[in-house]
């Protein structure tokens, strides 16, 4: 059985997920667990059972002294880049939350480092993961269904309270929920997208300072087609944090509210203003006999590093879901839609 000496950073809101995953998992060794404020890692360590004995404020020291060869980064995306780019150089496998990186410069210098390194860099999209969502939906669409899916809608409502780094954040909703939409739509479309076009703004009672609201369209190669709207600043009716989904195909349309309900409706008909359309089952799958969400993501990237593959979502490959996020961000910035091959 391998092991990895693994070190967590980041012990704020979205570690209970990931701790939930790693703190027993038979591959993991720990060496350190890590945040700013040390006491926040001690009461992270002590809530999972882990020694609190292994919590600490510095990074560097505890790559330097414990022989670590994996890292957990689970901080603010304005440290990513600082400690992907440690985490790489002391020789460490990186998985780590979304964002990848607050630029696409930064980006390509985090995912140049891991490939020098020869390290396995992998960014956490769990909104990949839903064996009876996203991943029905795409077994749906392979199968032909629909026919050629060619036009994907994808509607995000939620009013979310969260306090803390968002609340300051610029084009909050773009780069820090978008990405995981964008990324969802890569996942569905396989067409590479090519063009956005995008406004954000902060409606009135916004409790963010910047770009609560967006709305985005990009073209794809294969004359592929997406959209996005998308609002944190949203109270009543909401969606799921997936988005609610519409999907057009040559021969039918497929609706997913985000979770588990998926319609299909087929053409049947050949005459008319309307043409008839039947209503197709969409096969279930057993939703427990596979994992998802974060523990899947995890899971995979472990099982990757043993069997000496990529993960399912390596940072060279997730550089194209951020380069839709940075382009959207660009064009809301400038009034022009942005060629995403111009971000590099
Ligand atoms: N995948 C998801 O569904 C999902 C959901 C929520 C958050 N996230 C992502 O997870 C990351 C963290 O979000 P959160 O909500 O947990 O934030 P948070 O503010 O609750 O926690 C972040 C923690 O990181 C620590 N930290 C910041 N800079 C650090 C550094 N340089 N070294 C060590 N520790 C540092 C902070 O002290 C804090 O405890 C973000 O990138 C966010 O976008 C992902």
């Amino acid at each position: 059985m391998k092991k990895f000496k693994a070190i967590h950073v980041g012990c704020g809101g979205i570690a209970d997920s990931w701790f939930t995953v790693t703190k027993n998992h038979p591959n993991i060794e720990w060496v350190g667990i890590v945040d700013l404020d040390v006491e926040v890692a001690k009461a992270k360590a002590r809530q999972f059972g882990l020694p609190v004995g292994l919590a600490t404020s510095d990074l560097e020291k505890c790559l330097r002294e414990s022989g670590a060869d994996l890292v957990f980064d689970c901080t603010v995306p304005s440290a990513h880049k600082h400690i992907v780019l440690s985490a790489v150089g002391k020789g460490c496998h990186v998985l780590g939350e979304k964002p990848l990186a607050e630029s696409m410069a930064d980006a390509r210098e985090m995912v140049k480092a891991a490939q020098e390194a020869g390290v396995t860099y992998g960014v956490m999209q769990n909104r990949r993961w839903q064996p009876n969502g996203i991943q029905r939906v795409r077994a749906a669409l392979d199968s032909g269904m629909i026919g050629q899916a060619h036009t994907f809608h994808s509607d995000f409502f939620i009013g979310a309270h969260f306090g803390g780094f968002r609340d300051e954040m610029k084009h909050v909703l773009l780069f820090d929920m978008a990405i995981h939409s964008f990324d969802q739509i890569r996942y569905l479309t396989d067409a590479p997208p090519v063009k956005v076009w995008a406004q954000d703004w902060n409606p009135p009672g916004s409790w963010y300072a910047d770009g609560a609201s967006a709305v985005a369209f990009f073209e794809h190669e294969d004359q592929i087609r997406s959209s996005y709207r998308g609002s944190w600043c949203a109270e009543g009716l909401s969606t799921s944090w997936q988005c609610q989904w519409r999907i057009l195909g040559t021969k039918g349309s497929l609706m997913w509210d985000g979770e588990d309900g998926i319609e299909v409706e087929q053409l049947c008909g050949t005459e008319g203003l309307v043409r008839d359309c039947v209503s197709i089952p969409v096969p279930e799958v057993d939703a427990n006999a596979t994992p998802s969400g974060h523990e899947a993501g995890i899971l995979n990237f472990l099982q990757s590093l043993c069997e000496g593959t990529q993960p399912a979502t390596p940072a060279y490959d997730n550089f194209h879901s951020l380069a839709m996020v940075h382009g959207a961000i660009a064009s809301a910035e400038s009034g022009e839609s942005v060629c995403l091959s111009s971000l590099g």
